[in-house]
């Protein structure tokens, strides 16, 4: 089974190609500028659609994960256009690729294409983001619902996981980095999200292109929390000094992009029909400390 994984140097992806190359799949890792560690790499641009269907043309994928993108939520609104050409015509030059070639897509979407009025947001719920990198995302997912043959859109929130692939760092390490340098934090107390480990993600991810399951999943973890008790929970579970984690105001940190308040996944559907279950807080960060383990 012919497996591409686009963002495979990413957060994310660096995570898919190593449990899926474990579960034998014949992977090949697109990238953009950070050459991936494992599977087969691929470099192109997924916003130059001649380079994107070169690619497919010679992989002939049986299956794509499409977890690139501009992630970058400032960078987002303030280089619109940047963002609009990854995100929007990126997605729209994969979606047509995995037309012609009669691949099965998966599409990584985010839960800010939501606004956050009212958290614990379901599949069913109506997307309306409020900043430019929701936009974007919520533009690729309307791509990939004009596809005729197999996909999926999974949204997920705030990931974070020990890197095999890239020295990128995220919240969790960051954090923990910080804490153990006894350097005090401030965290915001009014955004709440659904923090994902990579891991548990890789693997829901998987079973659904494995079983070519269809449609929009959350694919999250199933505690949701603000950012301000995630830190302190992390820091806990790290036995690290939680005192030094003090709280903030969104309006107190200067970000450009609008945050939403409550962006939480309920995860319901993917608890019922995935045997890979969203982990809890706690079990989440169980494995983290595992997979950071100097002994691994
Ligand atoms: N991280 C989160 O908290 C979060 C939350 C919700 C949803 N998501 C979604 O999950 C997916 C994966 O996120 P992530 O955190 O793993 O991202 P990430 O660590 O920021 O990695 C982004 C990936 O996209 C690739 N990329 C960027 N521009 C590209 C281009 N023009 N052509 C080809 N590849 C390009 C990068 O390649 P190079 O490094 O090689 O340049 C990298 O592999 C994204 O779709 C994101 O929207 C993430």
């Amino acid at each position: 089974m012919k497996l591409l994984v686009t963002g495979a140097s990413g957060l994310l992806g660096s995570k898919i190609i190593q449990l899926a190359t474990k579960k034998g799949f014949q992977v090949y890792s697109a990238y953009h500028q950070n050459l991936p560690k494992q599977g087969t790499p691929v470099q192109f641009d997924i916003s130059r659609k001649n380079c994107v269907e070169k690619a497919f043309k010679k992989i002939r994928p049986d299956i794509v994960v499409h977890a690139a993108a501009l992630t970058h939520v400032d960078r987002c609104e303030t280089q619109k256009e940047l963002a609009w050409r990854i995100n929007v015509q990126g997605t729209e030059n994969i979606v047509k690729s995995c037309e012609q070639h009669q691949s099965y897509l998966t599409y990584v979407s985010t839960d800010y294409v939501f606004n956050g009025e009212k958290g614990n947001y379901r599949e069913t719920d109506l997307p309306t983001p409020i900043n430019y990198y929701g936009t974007t995302k919520l533009k690729g997912e309307e791509y990939v619902q004009n596809l005729t043959q197999g996909n999926c859109i999974a949204r997920t929130s705030v990931v974070y996981g020990s890197i095999p692939a890239t020295g990128k760092t995220n919240f969790a390490l960051w954090l923990l980095d910080k804490l153990r340098r006894a350097e005090e934090v401030r965290i915001v107390t009014d955004q709440t999200n659904s923090p994902t480990l990579n891991t548990n993600l890789a693997d829901m991810i998987l079973e659904i292109v494995e079983r070519r399951l269809m449609g929009i999943y959350h694919l999250a973890g199933r505690t949701a929390l603000s950012r301000f008790d995630f830190a302190k929970t992390l820091a806990a579970e790290f036995s690290l000094n939680t005192k030094l984690i003090k709280p903030a105001t969104s309006r107190e940190i200067s970000w450009t992009a609008r945050r939403p308040h409550n962006s939480s996944l309920n995860v319901t559907k993917a608890t019922r029909v995935l045997e890979s279950k969203p982990f809890k807080i706690h079990e989440a960060l169980t494995k983290l400390r595992d997979e950071l383990s100097p002994h691994k």
